[in-house]
């Protein structure tokens, strides 16, 4: 029998390390023979630890185990898919992974992430194929006709930015994979990396024989340890297959690519302070233009992509820019991995079409809050993301419609939030943020957010409402408009909305003691 234990770290987070020894002790007490295979995971993290076992019919799922369950599950016959209070069937049949459309993450959390012929069998490499017998034009045709969009916020064409470097002419050009997922309630990068890694390494190949770059670098957080480890084994893994070197799957195209680890700063996934940090540089931002495609890393022309970015090449270089497009809204074709985080019933990593409204995603694959009490706000798009009322519950996922209610998607990460959040420390905490995390090259996010932090606390305070009030959307606007980057420029976002939304949280503190 072969058994599946998550080693992915939210799996490993949530016991899964000490399940697996469990389960390995209990085989060797009861002298039974079984191959464990460490998986990633599948994304239901309300069900992990999820443990699978193949039988004659299939994988059988059981979770969330706890060691305490392992005795039991043994003696249910859980090695042939056994009834077990843990039994949860089929994956593929659990409710939150069957209504997923899984493009990107197809095969994430299914085998062992570094056996390349289960990524093979699974239909990995399919799509380098292809691409390596086409011209670098046509690669990039396709994935600009795919309709795919830059997953780490912007939602920036992929194709475009991948043309830019393609016509810029230079002697050495770089593929850059920004792996700092620094956004609250995001985790699609790193269970992409952990469970799927040579879906990235494939998909960072074709940017690179679409665009004349041989070179590429992932950059990722150094809070992902184990991305870091199981990218690290990937690229040694593809080297010695011939996916990565000279020759990519034999052709004449040269790629290669190496991984590079941050130091905890969260502006440095804003891309011009990450290519800083890869120089070896302090991570502050750089002045825009020149745009990274034409002058990037060491100068060069360079495409920056988030990790989901370059993971969904692969499949669209396989299937066709017609597939992929064939998903989704308006101008947001495709599918984004959307992560539902903060207090929730069914936490996880749901991959779906655009479109499915927000009361969708929150109500019904959430399932609501899990303290049981109503929700009240929802942050979508990482801690510069808007905080949005139930009342715009029924905006669909999608980057105009968002924008257009002064919200955005950004890395797709949504935190939920009940009726005891007060929104008044949520856009303090958001000022606070940019303050900590602020590079401080420009006035409006260095000074500006610390300002913020103070006209917010006497707003609490309920000194002179109406004045500071007016003060700190005054604020907010030079915050929006001046700042250079996105982290000054966006945090008027969550502080904004709170203002906007939930009125009754801003009133002086008299009227907020009596209220309560
Ligand atoms: P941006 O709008 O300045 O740029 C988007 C991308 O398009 C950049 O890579 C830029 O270099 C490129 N670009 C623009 N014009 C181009 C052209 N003509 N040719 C080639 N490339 C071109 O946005 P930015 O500052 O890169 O990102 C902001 C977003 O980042 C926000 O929407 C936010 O949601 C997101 N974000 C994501 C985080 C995460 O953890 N993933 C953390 C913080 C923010
Ligand atoms: Fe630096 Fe903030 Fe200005 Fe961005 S907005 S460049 S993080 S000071």
């Amino acid at each position: 029998p072969r058994i599946y234990i998550p080693g992915d770290s939210g799996a490993l987070a949530l016991g899964a390390e000490k399940v697996a020894k469990a389960i390995a002790n209990e085989l060797a007490e009861r002298g039974i023979e079984a191959k464990i295979v460490r998986n990633g995971s599948r994304g239901a993290y309300f069900l992990e630890p999820m443990v699978e076992v193949a039988t004659a019919n299939g994988r059988v799922a059981y979770g969330p185990v706890k060691p305490s369950d392992v005795k039991s599950l043994f003696d249910s016959g859980f090695l042939k898919g056994g009834h077990h209070k843990r039994w949860l069937g089929a994956p593929d049949k659990i409710p939150f992974l069957a209504k997923q459309t899984r493009l990107t993450f197809a095969r994430c959390g299914i085998n062992d992430p570094l056996s390349l012929d289960a990524y093979k069998s699974l239909g990995g490499l399919k799509g380098l194929q292809n691409a390596v017998a086409m011209a670098p034009a046509d690669i990039v045709k396709q994935v600009t006709e795919s309709g795919l969009r830059g997953r780490g916020g912007a939602g920036f064409p992929t194709g475009i930015k991948w043309k830019t470097v393609l016509d810029t002419t230079s002697e050495r050009k770089y593929i850059v994979c920004n792996a700092d997922e620094g956004d609250s309630a995001t985790f699609a990068d790193r269970m992409i990396m952990e469970g799927d890694p040579f879906v990235l390494i494939e998909g960072m190949a074709i940017a690179g024989i679409a665009t004349g770059a041989t070179k590429g670098f992932v950059y990722i957080r150094s809070e992902y340890p184990h991305a870091v480890a199981v990218m690290n084994k990937a690229v040694e893994i593809a080297r010695k297959a011939g996916v990565l070197g000279v020759n990519v799957l034999g052709s004449p195209n040269a790629f290669d690519m190496e991984i590079r680890v941050g130091a905890g700063a969260y502006v440095c996934g804003e891309e011009t302070s990450l290519l800083n940090s890869l120089e070896g540089k302090r991570g502050v931002v750089r002045a825009k233009p020149p745009l990274p495609a034409i002058q990037g890393l060491f100068g060069k022309p360079t495409v920056i992509n988030n990790v989901i970015s370059l993971a969904s090449v692969p499949v669209i270089m396989d299937k066709g820019a017609a597939f992929y497009k064939d998903f989704g809204m308006g101008r947001s074709r495709g599918t984004i991995p959307i992560q539902i985080a903060g207090n929730v019933k069914q936490g996880g990593l749901f991959e779906t079409a655009f479109g499915l409204t927000l009361g969708e995603i929150v109500d019904e694959i959430g399932g609501g809050t899990s303290t049981g009490r109503p929700v009240k706000a929802v942050q979508v798009g990482g801690p510069l993301g808007a905080y949005f009322p139930r009342a715009l519950f029924d905006t669909p996922f999608d980057y105009e419609e968002f924008a257009k209610r002064d919200g955005l998607i950004g890395h797709a990460g949504i935190t939920v939030f009940d009726d005891t959040a007060d929104m008044l420390k949520q856009a303090r905490f958001a000022m606070e943020f940019c303050a900590i995390e602020s590079c401080g090259k420009c006035t409006p996010c260095r000074i500006g957010s610390t300002r913020g932090v103070e006209t917010i606390d006497r707003l609490a305070a309920g000194i002179e409402p109406e004045k500071n009030l007016a003060l700190v959307t005054d604020l907010c606007n030079t915050m929006k408009f001046g700042s250079l980057c996105a982290l000054g420029g966006f945090t008027p976002y969550p502080v904004m909305s709170s203002i906007t939304h939930f009125p009754e949280d801003f009133k002086p503190a008299p009227a907020r003691v009596a209220a309560e």
